[in-house]
């Protein structure tokens, strides 16, 4: 895919601001500092589109960004962020699970982790409730320029082996970094093929 046009949308607080559901959306999540926002921008190849820090907790809205004028990328809070206060937590809840149950144009939820972290307890949930819900997913490991490809290939191993526990069939993984752009081919390719399986709901 090329990319020809980005453009920021708009940043939502709840679910029912978001903009109305005439686009196929693709929505990255993750924990806290996995990448996400770096992510976005790499797959775009904008530096800034979404805004990305080093301090976890930056993202705080669910920011929606047009690409090509054919499709959005939807930036997430991170979840499991430690220092965040209970009050915080249970707002991103209320938010988060508002927007996954019921965004219609939720083509897919890319549910980033950390390659170099082994696999966390909150990662494995989340991922099993998308599944329980239905809400279709890929996993996409981050970060993978950090360590050796040998090590990122047990870390996804690992990874596989403990979702496997839950799962009958596993889902799509891509391993990426913003870094050296491993994974954004493979990643656009997925998009471009799913966009056209978007079913405008007639109003
Ligand atoms: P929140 O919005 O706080 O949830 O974080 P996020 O998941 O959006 O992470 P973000 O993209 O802001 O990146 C967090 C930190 O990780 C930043 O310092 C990035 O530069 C760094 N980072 C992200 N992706 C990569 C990568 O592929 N390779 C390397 N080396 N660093 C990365
Ligand atoms: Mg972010």
């Amino acid at each position: 895919m090329i990319i020809r046009s980005t453009a920021f949308v708009k940043s939502s607080e709840k679910f029912e601001q978001c903009p109305p559901p005439v686009k196929p959306e693709y929505a990255f999540i993750g924990r806290s500092n996995v990448g996400k926002s770096s992510l976005i921008n790499m797959l775009v190849n904008v530096k800034n589109l979404a805004k990305t820090s080093g301090t976890p907790g930056k993202t705080q809205l669910i920011n929606h960004f047009e690409v090509n004028e054919k499709f959005w990328i939807v930036d997430l809070p991170g979840y499991g962020f430690a220092k965040a206060p209970k009050s915080v937590t249970a707002k991103w809840e209320i938010m988060i699970r508002g927007y996954l149950e019921q965004r219609e144009n939720l083509m897919c939820v890319f549910v980033l982790i950390d390659t170099r972290i082994p696999p966390q307890k909150n990662d494995l949930e989340f991922i099993d409730k998308l599944g329980e819900q239905g809400i279709p997913l890929v996993l996409v490991f981050t970060k993978a320029d950090k360590q050796s490809k040998t090590r990122t290939t047990a870390a996804v191993e690992k990874f596989k082996e403990a979702v496997a526990e839950t799962w009958d069939e596993l889902p799509m993984c891509f391993v990426t970094s913003a870094e050296t752009k491993d994974g954004r081919k493979e990643l656009l390719d997925f998009i471009e093929k799913s966009n056209p399986l978007f079913v405008p709901k007639k109003i």
